[in-house]
């Protein structure tokens, strides 16, 4: 394939924003009243606001012609067709199945589904009835999630969302650092914890690590077959969770077709279910489902993932906006930064194309962000005034759940009012500390709601738009190979690090000296 900037859409699109450069977005807003109700979208209690992006319609139809050419609709049907999109791992890529097998033409694939869903829609039952019980009879009161990345940020943000305080308490444990387990471990009862070990390839390091040193806190405390009894694991390879001791109808399948990024869907997703209880995962199932379906069947044009997914294309490739800050206004989905970084960066964060030629433009914006109106206070300084600038995704959710009155209309006006800001500025009477420059571009989703469906249907758009993007770029967006490295070199750091190095590896300067003090400070000999 030829280089994207050698096409003639992309061409077009950056001769447009070259002809286009000094249009502000108070200039599209002043020039054209139906602005907001012709660049937001709306489905189903989700409304997708994009008019405060400096983008103007022949902007959209360029983008809209650069989709069209990337394939965009060839690889989303490619993707519901089970093809093998995941070309340099050699695998299907089908998390859309995890919300409906039926529509999924590989009958295997749904059969495997539904009868794990079965599963887990039981176990949860059991363990909210307590007719599942720990080895001594008494009923689950916590729970621990071991698992990291994708086996952890989904599960996370999906039980703060939506986790009840009537149900077991879940905790999460995902870092190798021994605080964290610690954390997770504090006033907990042994004998009414149980353990969920998720890892799709149960190999990863801070995992397995965790899991064991958590599987001898227990036994030491409940006795030694208490491992069978009090853990499950979530895992493509059930044969080592049975040799880590855990029994096998505690054990739940994931495939190779579902990317780590993408399986809050399947078992892994079971931490979020006991917190939220199964019809609630279902309805979140539901919800996904239904914004698979949009993504699907829509055309391009009115097409909310692929609309959200050409704003980002716009902001980072032709404004050169590196930086994308989310900013959900909602405490409940203060996660969502974090499991957007992982889905973001780690399925696009790649520097070489499908076809293995280096990539010639910029692709995966850093993602950013935090809680507003938290972030009000830390980093939103920088995205009024500072030189660098980012492109800005606010989430906001109409209708609260507490009680507190005063509270969520004041949430709700500060995330206007920050839109506002970015995009109109202020000429601070004349003082250039206080003034503002606007035409700052942001994206606002509304929610009606935080229930399941809407949060199902949100987590499933940016799913969606991360895959878009990756077509656009000609990225093969389910690979991670680029955080194997790492993980090698710790591996060989690690017999270094003890009693008695092995004086094997000779390290470069810089790690030398580290590893020297690193040991003196710990008392190890020299
Ligand atoms: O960070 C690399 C990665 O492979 C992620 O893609 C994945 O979500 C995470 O590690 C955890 O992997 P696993 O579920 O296999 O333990």
């Amino acid at each position: 394939m030829t280089s994207i900037i050698a096409t003639d859409a992309w061409r077009a699109l950056a001769g447009h924003r070259d002809t286009t450069a000094s249009d502000t977005i108070a200039d599209l807003f002043a020039a054209d009243g139906d602005r907001f109700k012709n660049n937001s979208w709306e489905l189903d209690g989700v409304l997708l606001d994009l008019s405060k992006n400096r983008i103007d319609y022949a902007a959209w139809d360029g983008l809209l012609a650069l989709a069209e050419d990337a394939g965009v609709t060839a690889a989303r049907d490619a993707m519901y067709a089970g093809e093998t999109i995941n070309t340099t791992e050699g695998r299907k890529v089908l998390h859309v199945a995890l919300r409906d097998g039926t529509g999924i033409a590989d009958a295997g694939v749904a059969e495997d589904v539904t009868a794990t869903m079965a599963r887990l829609a039981a176990f949860t039952q059991a363990i909210h009835d307590g007719s599942l019980t720990g080895r001594t009879g008494k009923p689950f009161r916590h729970v621990i999630n071991i698992g990291i990345g994708g086996s952890h940020l989904g599960p996370m943000l999906t039980a703060e969302a939506l986790g009840r305080a009537d149900y077991p308490e879940v905790r999460f444990a995902a870092n190798v650092d021994g605080h964290d387990l610690t954390a997770a471990l504090a006033n907990v009862d042994p004998e009414t914890t149980l353990f969920l070990v998720g890892s799709k390839s149960f190999t990863t390091q801070e995992t397995l690590t965790n899991a064991a040193s958590a599987a001898r806190w227990l036994t030491e405390a409940v006795g030694s077959n208490a491992v069978s009894g009090h853990f499950a694991a979530l895992t493509a390879k059930p044969d080592a969770a049975k040799a880590f001791g855990i029994a096998a109808q505690h054990i739940f399948p994931i495939w190779d077709w579902v990317g780590g990024r993408f399986s809050l869907w399947s078992a892994v997703g079971l931490p979020s279910a006991l917190a939220m209880g199964w019809s609630a995962f279902a309805a979140m199932l539901d919800g996904a489902h239904s914004m698979d379906r949009h993504f699907r069947d829509a055309p391009l044009a009115v097409n909310l993932p692929v609309r959200l997914a050409l704003a980002g294309i716009w902001n980072i490739n032709m404004e050169g906006l590196g930086a994308l800050a989310v900013v959900p206004y909602d405490e409940r989905l203060r996660s969502l930064p974090a499991f957007i970084q992982q889905l973001d960066m780690e399925s696009n964060g790649k520097g070489v194309t499908q076809t293995g030629a280096p990539l010639d433009v910029a692709a995966a914006p850093i993602v950013f962000g935090l809680a507003g109106t938290n972030a009000q206070h830390t980093f939103h300084q920088w995205l009024h005034q500072g030189p660098l600038g980012a492109a800005v995704e606010f989430i906001g959710v109409a209708r609260p759940d507490h009680g507190f009155s005063g509270h969520h209309d004041k949430l709700i006006a500060n995330l206007l009012a920050q839109a506002e800001a970015l995009a109109l500025g202020t000429d601070g009477d004349g003082d250039v500390n206080r003034a503002c420059s606007g035409n700052r571009p942001s994206t606002t989703i509304l929610l009606e709601a935080l229930d399941p469906k809407r949060l199902g249907m949100l987590l499933a758009l940016y799913e969606h738009k991360v895959f878009v993007q990756g077509v656009i770029w000609g990225i093969n967006s389910f690979d991670q190979f680029g955080v194997e490295l790492g993980k090698q070199l710790a591996a060989r750091l690690l017999p270094d690090m003890g009693e008695a190095p092995t004086g094997a590896r000779t390290y470069d300067p810089s790690t030398a000296g580290l590893l020297a003090r690193y040991r003196s400070w710990r008392g190890l000999p020299e």
